[in-house]
């Protein structure tokens, strides 16, 4: 039998070992912190594009489009293409997959959209799903979005299963197989310079991860990552060097991994218009507002909160609201939160995995001091939707984090947490805010029930 007892050259491995072991937790922690504060930077900054971009943009009254395509029978390879493109040859660049959540991938849809534009390709709309676009996803992209291409003039798309369509066809008639390229935008602290790498794609696994198996295509056999810095100097050269990376792909079809965490067109970007929610769900979220008007909206996103603060967070901010309900006449209060206030484990955002007891216990506060709506009650409440026509998947978090987002910018007072109770920074907190001044400063009259823009508890 094996002694336990340690001779002493064991005993100096087993030293070095476990101090090894805690350089390594250490180093960890610290990246962590490191990480953290570089997301907080990118929050920020992103909250500075919406800043800058020019107030008179609207919402579009559309559905997406569509444009080309005409139902008569066709059989060549051309009119195939006439018909799903507008011309003899079809040239596509697929994002199968958007790397963020929906209010940070709505601003990256953008940026691809301009991609497209600037590779003279057809952009294929991804499905959406879960908060989030790629090809997996199941429901079509006008779930969430409309786009109305008048106001794209030189923007040619089609959504994900017109797509299969145009495929579908090029099969039926044994057309030469359309070629296509995996390709990969990525970024890097640890890179000076950026580059492009092409490495052996793993097809079958590739298909698999990215719900490609129903397609019909010929993939190059080399994939392509585009790599630059994560950086916010030079964004000239590196718009160029991303743009000039996708232009020499040849393929016709180039099927988009899309991970960059920040990316912009100096110039390009600030004429374009955001992409808008469908027209359904604005709908919606007017009709409700009216029926609970005048309302407070409340933001609180509980996800990156120290979980220690949150029992004091939830008793400031019911004395907080007792106030300002009273100061501004205000009757009804709106909750969106990432805590599943109603139960269930439909948390709106499905990045947020731990709640703790001061999670719950912060949750209790509220319920049990104040009189509130969220999304979940005003629709099980038959008054407020009456004669309302479309109904959507109330799992839906994309859905329902954006019902919600909507609450917030048509709210009469609008609130949200203090750092240390929750995430201050956030792109969707930005939207709100950016949609509340835009509907002051344009509309007038018609939405001045406004009496705030923005405050914190
Ligand atoms: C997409 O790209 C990211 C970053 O390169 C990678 O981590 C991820 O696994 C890729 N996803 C798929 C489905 O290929
Ligand atoms: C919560 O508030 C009480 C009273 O104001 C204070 O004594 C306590 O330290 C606070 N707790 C935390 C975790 O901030
Ligand atoms: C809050 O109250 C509702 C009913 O009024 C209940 O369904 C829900 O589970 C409660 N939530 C919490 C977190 O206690």
């Amino acid at each position: 039998m094996k002694s336990l007892v340690l001779n002493p050259p064991e005993r100096a491995i087993r030293y070095k070992l476990v101090i090894r072991a805690i350089a390594i937790i250490v180093c960890l922690a610290f990246w962590n912190i490191v990480d953290y504060n570089i997301h907080a930077l990118e929050e920020a900054s992103l909250q500075r594009i919406y800043e800058e971009d020019p107030p008179n943009y609207y919402y579009f009254d559309e559905p997406v489009q569509e444009m080309f395509i005409d139902e008569e029978i066709t059989d060549t390879e051309e009119l195939i293409n006439l018909k799903y493109c507008g011309s003899s040859k079809c040239r596509f660049l697929f994002p199968v997959l958007l790397r963020e959540q929906e209010s940070r991938a709505r601003i990256h849809m953008i940026r691809i959209m301009l991609m497209a534009r600037k590779t003279n390709r057809v952009l294929v709309l991804p499905n959406v799903g879960g908060s989030r676009l790629g090809a997996c996803k199941l429901f079509s992209f006008d779930y969430y979005y409309s786009i109305d291409t008048k106001k794209f003039p030189d923007f040619k798309f089609i959504t994900q299963s017109q797509f299969l369509s145009w495929n579908q066809e090029m099969r039926e008639i044994n057309a030469k197989m359309p070629t296509a390229k995996a390709v990969y935008l990525d970024s890097s602290y640890k890179i000076k310079k950026e580059q492009i790498k092409s490495e052996k794609l793993n097809l079958e696994k590739y298909k698999i991860d990215n719900c490609m198996q129903p397609f019909y295509l010929d993939y190059e056999d080399k994939a392509r990552t585009i790599l630059i810095r994560k950086t916010f100097n030079d964004r000239d050269a590196i718009a160029r060097f991303v743009i000039d990376g996708l232009r020499s792909v040849q393929s016709d079809v180039l099927l988009m991994n899309y991970s960059f965490p920040r990316f912009n067109y100096p110039n390009l970007q600030r004429e374009m218009p955001p992409l808008n929610y469908a027209n359904y769900l604005i709908e919606q979220a007017k009709n409700a507002a009216s029926s609970i008007r005048p309302y407070v909206g409340i933001h609180w996103r509980m996800e990156s909160a120290k979980a220690k603060n949150l029992v004091n967070c939830s008793v400031s901010l019911v004395e907080y609201i007792k106030r300002v309900k009273q100061e501004h006449k205000i009757k009804n209060v709106y909750i969106a939160t990432d805590y599943p206030l109603d139960g269930g484990d439909n948390s709106h955002s499905d990045t947020f995995a731990t709640l703790t007891e001061n999670h719950h216990k912060a949750a209790n506060i509220l319920n049990n001091s104040l009189d509130f709506y969220t999304w979940m009650r005003l629709d099980s409440s038959p008054s407020a939707f009456a004669g309302s026509s479309k109904r959507w998947d109330h799992e839906d978090s994309g859905i329902l984090g954006t019902l919600d987002k909507l609450m917030l910018v048509y709210a009469d007072w609008f609130v949200s947490g203090p750092g240390g109770c929750a995430r201050v920074q956030s792109s969707y907190t930005a939207q709100v805010v950016k949609e509340r001044k835009r509907h002051v400063t344009t509309i007038g009259q018609s939405t001045d029930n406004l009496l705030n823009i923005k405050d914190i508890w």
